[in-house]
């Protein structure tokens, strides 16, 4: 079976126009920065993340593929509109840690809740929400029963909002796709 992530990339793929604005909210070591810059090729993506590691790998990561048509944003997601001016049409959060570093770098609610919020505010009608949730380590659980409730709390008229997750196991990852209805 697929990864949520791996899950996550299939829609972007399916969903992201050529000439897209994307945001990659947590860059990381910039796997869906990347992606998104393949996607989007005439358009343009920002990515953002509080590790100055996570620009450095990504910068040459994107370097060595040729792209320069994205900004990488060394800030905090929840100060997105300082940073993105523009409707987008497409975002992606892959909250959590790195696998493989320090795992007390993780996306927090505190940062995570004003994040989505103006995420969701400034995505363009008909854009697409990805969040990838893990709500399998203290900070994930509060983020995953917030972004649920977040999720329940949209209008049908407002927002379409698709959950993937695992039914046996309540803290497997979890994958939702939100579309947004109004302009
Ligand atoms: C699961 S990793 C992302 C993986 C990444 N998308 C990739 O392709 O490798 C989560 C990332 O979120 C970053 N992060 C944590 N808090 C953040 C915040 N408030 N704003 C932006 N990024 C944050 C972490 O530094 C970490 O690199």
């Amino acid at each position: 079976m697929k990864k949520m992530v791996q899950l996550a990339h299939d829609f972007l793929k399916e969903y992201t126009k050529p000439n897209a604005i994307c945001a990659d909210f947590t860059m990381g070591n910039g796997h869906d920065t990347l992606l998104l810059c393949q996607l989007a090729k005439n358009g343009h993506v920002y990515a953002f993340d509080i590790q100055e590691s996570a620009i450095t790998k990504t910068k040459q990561r994107l370097q060595e593929a040729g792209y320069e048509h994205v900004s990488l944003i060394h800030d905090t997601h929840a100060h997105l509109n300082k940073y993105i001016k523009e409707p987008f049409d497409i975002g992606i959060f892959n909250f959590g840690y790195l696998p493989n570093d320090n795992h007390h770098v993780t996306t927090t609610l505190t940062e995570t809740a004003p994040a989505i919020q103006s995420a969701f505010q400034q995505l363009r009608h008909h854009g697409y929400l990805i969040l990838v949730v893990y709500p399998g380590h203290a900070e994930g659980k509060k983020e995953a029963m917030y972004i649920q409730q977040w999720c329940e709390a949209q209008l049908v008229e407002q927002a379409s909002i698709l959950q993937i997750q695992m039914i046996q196991k309540q803290s497997a990852p979890k994958l939702y796709l939100i579309e947004k209805l109004i302009g």
